[in-house]
């Protein structure tokens, strides 16, 4: 397994490119099943988790062709309507299949992911969801079997739902579901995150009836079929936060480019309050700073409030600043698991059930630490960035999942960071 070995100290400086959001392009590949026509994606970005949907896909029957980070599908013949176990439990997020097929081919065995690094994260909403649409849905063997053969023209039928959570994934399904249902469906207490938008943008461009995205209401109106369309999907704001953090506890300056800042409300707000200086244009956000900062408390939240895929990252800026924090997840119940691994960079962090209170230190050591999860193996390469000589990060498959390039574009900013490939 590959490692990193970071030598901490430098500050950063420069540009870099922020790619294609990984939590965009996951669903709007999965949309590809419910278009007749080839469906023409621009930045994708080259991430383990878009190989492992692209190669779910292939397995169904969608011809894809890739180009970089352009991809074109095409699921005129989708001749497999399953997802196995050996597929969703290195990923996840194959559950965004489930819902494209049910409403395209009205079958579809998907296997229940299993628990994650970071939580039991079931998918118990997006089955409820779907069953409120009219699909008989029966968990056998650990698969999700689900039919729309009973129903009027074996389709879905439009409901109005609540969903008793906010999940991002099972808004996404619910979506994709609706989109090809008889009649309209109204999702309430939907996410709001910015991916959301970026699948119900595209799913309108291939002819769905889709308004509300990016408030609690969806309402879509279910049309006959999809064509596929041309997209773009939008800049990873969660990348982009990752090295706006990186850009503040070094002390250097760092310019963005391809990155959004209305969609960082939350995070360039806490930047500012610990110290850094922020500023923007349509495409691009400048963070400088000092390398002195004041400790921040953070509360994550679903968007627009404090993404929790930022918090492992700002543990890491809170474990130098001045002061002490308060940090407090209240999406997963175990996204903790760097703080063990900072503490043996001698971070000052105590955790009570979900709060962490971190004090900052004057310095953090080199060390060797495991990566246990994508968030929180990108907290430790931050908090490698400082600390004093060599940290070894084992375990780097979690972060190639979500970070494309990334110690190229750390290095182009001045960092000393070296994949130790075994
Ligand atoms: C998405 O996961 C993201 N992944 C996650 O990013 C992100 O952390 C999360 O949303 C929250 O923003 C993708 O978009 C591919 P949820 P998702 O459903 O959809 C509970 C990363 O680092 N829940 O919004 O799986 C769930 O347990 C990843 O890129 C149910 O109880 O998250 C959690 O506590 C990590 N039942 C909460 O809701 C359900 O049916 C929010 O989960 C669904 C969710």
């Amino acid at each position: 397994m590959d490692k990193l070995l970071i030598t901490g100290g430098n500050r950063l400086h420069g540009e870099v490119v922020i790619s294609g959001a990984k939590n965009a392009a996951l669903p709007i590949l999965c949309a590809s099943l419910l278009a007749e026509t080839p469906l023409h994606l621009k930045s994708v970005a080259a991430l383990k988790d878009i190989d492992t949907t692209i190669k779910l896909l292939d397995t169904m029957g969608v011809k894809i062709a890739r180009d970089g980070s352009e991809v074109t599908l095409d699921a005129g013949e989708v001749a497999s309507f399953e997802a196995t176990y050996e597929m969703v439990k290195t990923m996840r997020a194959s559950i965004l299949v489930l819902g494209p097929l049910l409403a395209r081919f009205g079958t579809a065995r998907v296997s229940l992911p299993g628990g994650c690094a970071i939580g039991s994260r079931p998918v118990d909403l997006h089955i409820k969801g779907l069953q409120a649409m009219g699909a008989a849905i029966h968990i056998t063997h650990g698969y999700i079997q689900a039919s729309t053969l009973h129903l009027p023209n074996r389709r879905l039928q439009g409901v109005r739902y609540y969903m008793d959570m906010v999940t991002v994934t099972g808004t996404e399904n619910l979506m994709m579901a609706a989109a090809l249902a008889q009649g309209t469906t109204v999702l309430e207490n939907a996410a709001k995150e910015p991916e959301v938008v970026d699948l119900a943008e595209m799913l309108v461009k291939m002819g769905a009836n889709i308004t509300g995205a990016g408030t609690d209401v969806i309402t879509i109106i279910g049309v006959e079929k999809l064509n596929g369309t041309t997209h773009n999907v939008v800049c990873d704001r969660i990348e982009a936060g990752t090295y706006m953090v990186a850009a503040a506890m070094t002390g250097g300056e760092v310019k963005l480019l391809n990155a959004r800042a209305d969609l960082l409300d939350a995070v360039i707000e806490k930047l500012r309050e610990a110290g850094a200086t922020v500023t923007s244009e349509l495409d691009t956000i400048t963070v400088k700073s000092d390398g002195n900062l004041k400790a921040v408390n953070i509360r994550t939240a679903p968007h627009p409030a404090f993404p929790t895929d930022m918090q492992a990252q700002f543990m890491a800026l809170n474990t130098i600043a001045q002061g002490v924090a308060k940090v407090t997840e209240t999406i997963f119940e175990n996204r903790f698991m760097h703080v063990q691994e900072m503490q043996r960079m001698g971070a000052d962090i105590s955790i009570d059930g979900n709060t962490a209170l971190v004090k900052g230190v004057p310095f953090l050591d080199g060390a060797t630490v495991m990566a246990t999860d994508l968030r929180a193996s990108a907290s430790l390469v931050l908090a490698g960035l400082v600390a004093r000589g060599d940290t070894v990060i084992e375990r780097i498959y979690h972060l190639d999942r979500g970070y494309e390039h990334l110690e190229e574009k750390l290095n182009k900013l001045g960092a000393n960071v070296k994949r130790i490939s075994q």
